[in-house]
């Protein structure tokens, strides 16, 4: 799982360790925040490992994937039942850019997961089941992120990059690359729902294995908004009027809800949008297959060349 030290990630990370005796967390993250969440959750129980992972790094999520690898094939973990991609990051701008030479928005929300499926999901178990944390944003409208989250989609190539945006360095940008790296999430989602049953390019991922995006409500006080700016400013003040209604919810809900998901408490085909509980339609443009395969086959390129 990643994500798991901070929000919507650390609430469901505890919630999985006590509704599941069986389950061994293995946690993806990075530095001392690992390391602290590492001691809280084996407090509840001690079936937690952590694997120092920086997902703005690619090397340093092909070394995590081939430590999580190695510990498996050793029996040091039991079987690997699912994966959990619930990692974001949103910033001001859209112009910081990762060791790698991309966009760290795109490289975190969307070229990790990719890489992680590649490298892990040949060796789930079956059932299993691989979730992603997405976002309602990626409607890009009015009625999902009150008009603030405007998507912009181009060739992956461009968007993987920073300046893909107008005016990169405005928190306009920071917000339309959040909002277009979820709506990349969704399509990777999509394609992955189609490769997966019969491990096409990717190996031999076991049949009944699904993926599944998931889609908090809006959840303020998680460490999402650290970057401030007009992100902040909305999770701060738009957000208290709809408090008392059902489109937002709050850290330990959204927590609980992820962990229904991975445990398979949501029931919904391969491939779908899971609104919080159940699954509905994404947006009309997050169904594109010639956009989902052009970036599946633009993600796996990149995990597939030694050149990062
Ligand atoms: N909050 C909302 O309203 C909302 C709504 C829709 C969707 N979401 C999505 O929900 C997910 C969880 O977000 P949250 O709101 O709970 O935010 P959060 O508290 O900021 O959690 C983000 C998590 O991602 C990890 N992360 C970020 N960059 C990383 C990196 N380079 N390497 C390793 N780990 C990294 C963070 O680790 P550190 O602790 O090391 O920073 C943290 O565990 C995200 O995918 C977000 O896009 C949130």
């Amino acid at each position: 799982m990643t994500g798991a030290t901070s929000g919507i990630g650390r609430e469901a990370a505890a919630e999985l360790l006590r509704r599941d005796a069986q389950l061994h967390l293995v946690m993806l993250a990075r530095g001392a925040t690992g390391r602290v969440t590492l001691t809280e959750l084996q407090s509840i129980r001690s079936d937690v490992t952590l694997v120092e992972t920086d997902l703005a790094s690619a090397a340093s999520v092909r070394a995590a994937a081939e430590t999580v690898r190695r510990r498996l094939d050793s029996g040091d973990l039991p079987p690997l039942g699912g994966i959990v991609g619930n990692a974001g990051v949103s910033f001001n701008d859209a112009q910081r850019s990762t060791p790698d030479g991309y966009e760290t928005t795109f490289a975190v929300n969307v070229l990790a997961n990719h890489m992680l499926l590649g490298e892990l999901a040949p060796g789930l178990t079956s059932p299993a089941r691989i979730v992603i944390t997405v976002s309602d944003t990626h409607f890009g409208d009015l009625k999902h992120g009150g008009g603030l989250f405007k998507l912009r989609w181009s060739d992956p190539d461009v968007l993987a990059r920073p300046g893909a945006f107008p005016r990169p360095g405005a928190s306009s940008a920071g917000r339309s690359a959040y909002a277009t790296s979820k709506l990349a999430a969704i399509y990777l989602v999509h394609e992955w729902a189609r490769r997966l049953p019969d491990g096409v390019d990717i190996g031999q991922a076991p049949d009944g294995v699904d993926i599944v995006a998931y889609n908090p409500a809006l959840v303020p006080g998680t460490g999402l908004s650290r970057d401030g700016g007009l992100t902040r400013i909305f999770m701060r003040y738009v957000t208290r009027p709809l408090a008392a209604t059902p489109l937002l919810d709050s850290v330990p809900a959204a927590g609980r809800r992820l962990a229904d998901v991975i445990l398979g408490g949501a029931t919904a085909p391969t491939g779908s949008y899971i609104d919080r509980t159940r699954a509905v339609r994404s947006s009309e443009e997050s169904y594109d297959p010639d956009r989902e395969r052009a970036l599946w086959e633009y993600a796996e390129r990149l995990r597939t060349s030694a050149a990062i």
